[in-house]
C-alpha cells in the first residue's frame, strides 16, 4: 500500500512562482523561466512509495533531488501539487500540525551529518527524541537500541571526535532510527564515505530494512548505489522525473539517452536476474536434449536443463550453467514450477546491449516526452558520476541548516539555500543549537565526512 504519495509536485524559486507553474504547464521550458530569473527546481513530479520500499531518486547535480526531498517532509512547501503521507496531505497542515508529523513520523539523514561535539554518541543519537520531549530514561533506552541497530554497540559513551567518518554517519542513521519515524528521507547519506564503508552502510541499511520495513526515499547520484538499494528508482533531469522503474527496467529499457548514459558503467551481470531476462519455456519445447531426446513438455525441460535456478539469481551466476551443453538453464518460481528459460544467446545479448534506449515496457511515455531532447541530452548532459563529490561548504551549511530546521521543527526559508549559497561558504546558519559549529575542513563541525 502506498504510504507516501507525491502528485504533480512543482517547486519554483523566484518571483511569481505560481505564474511559472502555469507557464510550465503550458509547455514553457526550464531555460525560458531561468532567463526571467526563476528556477523551476521540481517540475510535475508524481510517484508513490509503499511501506517497506526503498525509493531512490537519482540525477545529476542540480536536477532537483534535494528540493524534491524537502517538499516530502514539508521543509519546503510545493508551489503546486500535493504530498500525502499515510493519506494526510502535508500541504494542507498548519505549521503546528506539520511540526508534529515531522517530529514523530519523518526523519532525515544527510550527507554530512552534524553531530554535537560536546555531547556523547548516545546523547547525539537521542537528540531527535529530546526535541520530541521524550523523558530521559526512555530516550536513552531507545537511542541505545538504535545505536545497536546501526552497529555502534559499545560506543554510547564516546565523543563524536573519537569516531571515524563512517561511524559518525552511523550515529546520524541511529538518530533517525531512534525516533521511530516511519518515513526516512536520506539525502546522499553515504556519498561522503569511502567505497568500502559505503558498501557496508548500504548492506546495513538493506539488512535493517528487512525487519524495520520503513518507507525510505534515498537520494544518490551513484547509479550502482541506486541499483543496490532501490526497489524503484526515479531518474531526474532538469527538475523532471524522466523515468521510474526497477533497476532492471532502467537497465533493460532506459527511457532516453540521458538515462542510458548513466547505465554505461553499471555491472549488468550483477543487477539483472534470471527472472528479468528469461524467455518463455515454449521457446525450448521441440528442441533436443543433450542425450538426443526431444523436449516436449516443461517437465522434460526441467529434467534436461543443466541447472535449475530461482527467479532472483544474478545473471553473473548463470555463465557456468549456460555454457554447459546446449539446453538452456531452467528458471523456476518459488513453488519450483518452471517459469522460463535462459539460453546462452539470450544471456550474451542482454549483457552486450550496453544500455540502448528502449522504452517499451511502461516507459514509453517517458521516452516520448523526452524524445525532442535526445540529441541535446547526449551532448550536454553526460553524467559525471563524481559530480557531487566536490560538494562545497555552502551545501554543508544548508544541510546543517535543514537538519536543524527539521529537528527543531521550523520551516526553512524558501530562499534559505540561495542566501547560503551566495558566497557565504563558511557562515553558520542562524539559530544553531548551542555547541554546533562550522564545517569539518575548519575542524569545527563534526560531520560524517
Ligand atoms: N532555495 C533556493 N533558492 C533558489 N534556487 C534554489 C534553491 N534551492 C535549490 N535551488 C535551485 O534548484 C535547482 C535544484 O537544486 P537541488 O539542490 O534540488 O538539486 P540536486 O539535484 O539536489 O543537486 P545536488 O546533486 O548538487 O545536490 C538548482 O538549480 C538550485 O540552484
Ligand atoms: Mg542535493
Amino acid at each position: 500500500m502506498a504510504r507516501l504519495q507525491a502528485e504533480h509536485v512543482y517547486k519554483v524559486f523566484g518571483r511569481r512562482p505560481e505564474d511559472a507553474v502555469r507557464r510550465l504547464e503550458d509547455g514553457a521550458s526550464r531555460e525560458e523561466l531561468r532567463a526571467d530569473g526563476t528556477t523551476a527546481a521540481v517540475i510535475d513530479a508524481s510517484f508513490s512509495v509503499d511501506e517497506g520500499q526503498i525509493f531512490v531518486v537519482m540525477g545529476l547535480s542540480g536536477s532537483g533531488k534535494s528540493t524534491l526531498l524537502r517538499t516530502l517532509n514539508g521543509l519546503l512547501e510545493p508551489t503546486a501539487g500535493s504530498v500525502r503521507f499515510d493519506g494526510q496531505d502535508l500541504t494542507s497542515l498548519s505549521d503546528k500540525e506539520l511540526r508534529k508529523v515531522r517530529s514523530e513520523k519523518i526523519s532525515m539523514v544527510f550527507q554530512h551529518f552534524a553531530l554535537f561535539p560536546h555531547r556523547s554518541v548516545l546523547e547525539n543519537a537521542a537528540y531527535g527524541l529530546e526535541v520530541q520531549g521524550v523523558p530521559r530514561a526512555e530516550r536513552e533506552k531507545r537511542a541505545t537500541e538504535a545505536l545497536h541497530l546501526a552497529g555502534l554497540e559499545g560506543w554510547e559513551k564516546s565523543w563524536p571526535d573519537e569516531l571515524s567518518g563512517g561511524m559518525q554517519q552511523r550515529v546520524g542513521l541511529a538518530r533517525a532510527l531512534a525516533t521511530d519515524a516511519d518515513l526516512l528521507l536520506m539525502d546522499e547519506s553515504f556519498s561522503a564515505l569511502d567505497p568500502l564503508i559505503r558498501r557496508d552502510m548500504q548492506d546495513q541499511l538493506l539488512e535493517l530494512q528487512k525487519t524495520l520495513k520503513k518507507t525510505i526515499v534515498f537520494i544518490t547520484h551513484d547509479l550502482n548505489e541506486a541499483m543496490r538499494l532501490g526497489d524503484r528508482i526515479a531518474v531526474m533531469r532538469d527538475g523532471r522525473i524522466v523515468q521510474i522503474g526497477s533497476a532492471e527496467d532502467i537497465l533493460l529499457t532506459p527511457a532516453n539517452d540521458y538515462v542510458a548514459s548513466f547505465i554505461q558503467d553499471v555491472d549488468r551481470s550483477r543487477v539483472l536476474t534470471a527472472g528479468a531476462i528469461m524467455v518463455d519455456v515454449d521457446e525450448v519445447l521441440g528442441s533436443t536434449s543433450d542425450n538426443g531426446e526431444e523436449i516436449r513438455t516443461a517437465e522434460d525441460f526441467l529434467a534436461a536443463a543443466p541447472a535449475t535456478v530461482p527467479l532472483d539469481t544474478p545473471v553473473a551466476e548463470l555463465f557456468g550453467p549456460c555454457s554447459a551443453g546446449t539446453v538452456p538453464v531452467a528458471v523456476v518460481d518459488a513453488a519450483g514450477a518452471p517459469a522460463g528459460a535462459v539460453p546462452v544467446q539470450r544471456l550474451l545479448s542482454v549483457l552486450s546491449e550496453g544500455g540502448q534506449p528502449g522504452g517499451t515496457t511502461g516507459q514509453a511515455d517517458a521516452a516520448k516526452t523526452d524524445a525532442g531532447q535526445k540529441t541535446d541530452a547526449a551532448k550536454t548532459d553526460t553524467p559525471k558520476p563524481d559530480a557531487t563529490k566536490t560538494k562545497t561548504a555552502d551545501t554543508r551549511v544548508v544541510e546543517a541548516e535543514a537538519a536543524q530546521a527539521e529537528t527543531a521543527g521550523t520551516k526553512a526559508d524558501a530562499d534559505g539555500k540561495k542566501t547560503a549559497a551566495d558566497g557565504k561558504a563558511d557562515v553558520q546558519p542562524d539559530g544553531k543549537p548551542a555547541g554546533m559549529t562550522g564545517g569539518k575542513p575548519e575542524g569545527k563541525v563534526i560531520a560524517g565526512a
